[in-house]
């Protein structure tokens, strides 16, 4: 087994290195890709030191079974033909592909078949706030439908790479310094000390690209009709984004039976007793791989509603393990050469 990793430089890519050591994924040999920014740097896989290639358009991808691609939706639109052509499987962590008819959009715990069946031999790892959301909310659509879900993300800068994270922690050290930030480059405002309502690109609706990923992922992924209305927003915590979900089922659910589906849940770890000052935070849920869920309780204003807390390391279950964790799929049911 040959894997790749393209934009293995990147913050997901960085991941990507970790959680395929940790987990002791079966491969044999690895070969890293990127930009020339990054080509001929050396990253420590397992011990053995590997050299970035430059990603070009010739037949590097020959003997590659699995590619995980996180090198943003351009290079993944210019270069998904390179890659496949020889028959490698690209997990692709752009959202280039999502939402594409013939493009399975898979998170295991949920529609791990959906990646049986894919006619270009690209999957797509959905948006990273929305892969922690349907992980908690699938096992209480169990229980009864979703109709609707109300959103609030709190969103922490690593969600928009590396250079956003650095970009964060020089604006602290230039307050302190000269008391003004004068590097913002990544964000569209000064993060430090702030939070921005605005995550991704406006959309002429009046929501973001982001927003609206939601709303059409979480439809595509749980086969759902359930309609999301999201507002994203980027909060100067590092690493790890938080959720505040209100949601809609059916039928009226009682709390006790979604804490226990909830404690229950493949991927999901309930830390809920409030009263005690218990909830999980950012701060604890970066580098695990669990979505940490909390504040469960009935929605004042909505008879059938059901409001909670989450929060999950997004470079893991939102990108990097997600990824690993469909190709664990696809070699446990022998679907892969
Ligand atoms: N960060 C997250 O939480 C998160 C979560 C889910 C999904 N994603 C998605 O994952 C992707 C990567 O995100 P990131 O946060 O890791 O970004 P990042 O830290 O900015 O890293 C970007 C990576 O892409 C590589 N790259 C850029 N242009 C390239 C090209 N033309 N050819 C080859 N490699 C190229 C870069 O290599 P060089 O260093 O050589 O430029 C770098 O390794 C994006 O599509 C992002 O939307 C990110």
């Amino acid at each position: 087994m040959k894997v790749a990793i393209v934009g293995a430089s990147g913050a997901v890519g960085q991941e990507f290195l970790r959680i395929l050591a940790e987990r002791n994924f079966p491969m044999d040999d690895l070969v890293l890709f990127g930009s020339s920014r990054s080509a001929g740097q050396k990253y420590t896989f397992k011990g053995k030191e590997y050299e970035v290639k430059l990603l070009q358009h010739n037949n590097d991808f020959k003997d590659v079974d699995i590619a995980f691609t996180s090198a943003g939706g351009g290079t993944s639109a210019e270069f998904a033909e390179t890659i496949t052509k020889h028959g490698a499987v690209m997990i692709d962590n752009s959202s280039q592909f999502r939402m594409e008819k013939d493009v399975p959009l898979v998170v295991p715990e949920i529609n791990g078949d959906d990646a049986l069946n894919r006619p270009r031999n690209i999957i797509a790892n959905p948006n990273c706030t929305t892969i922690m959301m349907v992980v908690v909310l699938n096992p209480i659509e169990k229980l009864s439908h979703i109709k609707r879900i109300r959103i609030s993300s709190y969103q922490s800068a690593s969600g928009a790479g590396a250079a956003a994270m650095a970009e964060l922690e020089q604006q602290y050290k230039e307050i302190l310094a000269t008391g003004e930030a004068k590097t913002i480059a990544k964000f569209p405002h000064q993060l430090a000390y702030n939070v921005i309502p605005q995550i991704d690109k406006m959309t002429e609706t009046d929501y973001t690209k982001e927003e609206m990923k939601m709303f059409y992922e979480t439809q595509k992924i749980m086969h759902s009709d359930v309609r999301t209305s999201a507002t994203c927003v980027r909060v100067s915590s590092l690493r790890s984004h938080s959720e505040a979900v209100w949601f809609e089922t059916e039928k009226p659910l009682a709390v006790a039976d979604i804490r226990k589906a909830l404690s229950e849940a493949a991927g999901v770890t309930l830390v809920d007793d409030p009263q005690n000052y218990v909830y999980p935070m950012p701060l604890e849920s970066a580098g695990k791989d669990d979505i940490y869920v909390g504040r469960v309780r009935k929605d004042l204003a909505d008879e059938n509603g059901t409001t909670l807390w989450l929060t999950g390391d997004q470079i893991r279950k939102g990108a990097a393990l997600n990824a690993v964790q469909i190709a664990e799929y696809l070699i446990a049911k022998g679907n892969i050469k």
